[in-house]
């Protein structure tokens, strides 16, 4: 049995894509105390609010997922609002829970807070060892000063809390936004509209050489939720699978598997994004037992199916099964 299961639990962003994962994770080891209240109920963004939502919920265990997210586009349409946004929910919500008494928060970084330049496979001891990709430095430098807050507020307070670095996810109940999406979503949307409208060619962002590491969404929610149930440490933990993957190749896997049969090419005149980025995932499998259980053409079988089932139909996704 979890030992969550008798907790209260409050998950912020329970709506979201990675939200949708966790709640399924914590339904299925048997917690039943899970709180998942929407934007619309509790703005995160306001100080008032933060305090009303743990008046109301009293946690004992906060999972903290709320953030403004996207794909590239939408960190370059929007660093002023990714950087404001992301700082002001974690600041608040961790100076909050600390003050109400929450036994443990749980906050979920991301790998576009490590430095451009940091070596590869990318290491937490390397986090803050230089300034992010500049086209998501204002969301990842939010995200890496709210652990700085987490290993302050540990320091002079005692507060605890887990800090996970989530490499690129993808899987069922993504956002498909095309302005917002990210590069696996976007993808097979591009793929999948392209075979629709008879388009012999489709052409993507960047160079094709930048390289990912994907990890499937219901693997980071068993993360998270082995972090809520046992990570003890100020020190940020990588959520990853180790490999990676460049976007042409996975640009061609999602082609074939959506069933485009044009030519796929690349715009170098967009951004590549930070060029090569996969992760040393030792500290994870050390402290949280925590290996993936979903492989990369696995995930986007899953992924895909579930997308042409919504925007298609059934018969679609069966076709290109
Ligand atoms: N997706 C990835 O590839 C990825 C990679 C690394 C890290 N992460 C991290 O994982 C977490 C979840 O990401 P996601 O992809 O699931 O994002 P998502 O689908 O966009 O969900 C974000 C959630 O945040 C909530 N939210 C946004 N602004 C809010 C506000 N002002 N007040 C209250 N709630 C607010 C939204 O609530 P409503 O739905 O109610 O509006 C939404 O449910 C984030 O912390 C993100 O940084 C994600």
């Amino acid at each position: 049995m979890s030992p969550l299961s008798g907790k209260r639990i409050l998950v912020t962003g329970g709506g979201g894509f990675l939200g949708g994962h966790v709640l399924a994770e914590l339904r299925r080891a048997g917690c039943q105390g899970v709180g998942a209240p929407r934007q619309s109920e509790y703005d995160l963004t306001l100080q008032h609010e933060v305090r009303r939502l743990l008046a109301d919920s009293r946690p004992d265990v906060v999972i903290h997922l709320a953030a403004a997210v996207g794909g590239i586009g939408a960190n370059q349409a929007n660093p002023g609002a990714f950087l404001y946004r992301n700082l002001i929910m974690g600041t608040e919500l961790i100076e909050a829970s600390m003050r109400a008494g929450v036994e443990k928060l749980v906050l979920t970084g991301t790998t576009c807070s490590y430095p451009r330049s940091a070596p590869l496979p990318l290491r937490e001891d390397d986090l803050w060892s230089g300034f992010p990709e500049p086209a998501t430095a204002p969301y990842g430098l939010a995200k890496r000063v709210l652990m700085a807050q987490a290993a302050a507020y540990r320091e002079q307070y005692g507060f605890r809390t887990a800090s996970l670095l989530l490499t690129n996810l993808y899987g069922t109940g993504d956002s498909f936004h095309p302005q917002n999406a990210h590069v696996v979503p976007a993808m097979i949307r591009k793929f999948a509209e392209a075979k629709a409208a008879h388009r012999p060619c489709v052409t993507l962002w960047g160079t094709g050489r930048a390289t990912r590491d994907f990890l499937y969404a219901s693997d980071a929610a068993r993360a998270v939720r082995l972090a809520a149930e046992s990570l003890d440490t100020p020190d940020p933990v990588n959520v990853g699978t180790g490999v990676e993957t460049s976007t042409a190749a996975l640009a061609h896997a999602i082609a074939e598997r959506v069933g485009y049969p044009g030519e796929v090419r690349f715009d170098t005149d967009r951004p590549d994004g930070h060029p090569r980025r996969y992760l040393d995932t030792a500290r994870c499998t050390e402290l949280l037992g925590f290996e993936p259980r979903v492989a990369l053409p696995d995930g986007l079988d899953r992924t895909i199916t579930w997308y042409l089932s919504r925007a298609y139909g059934r018969h679609a996704a069966r076709a290109a099964a």
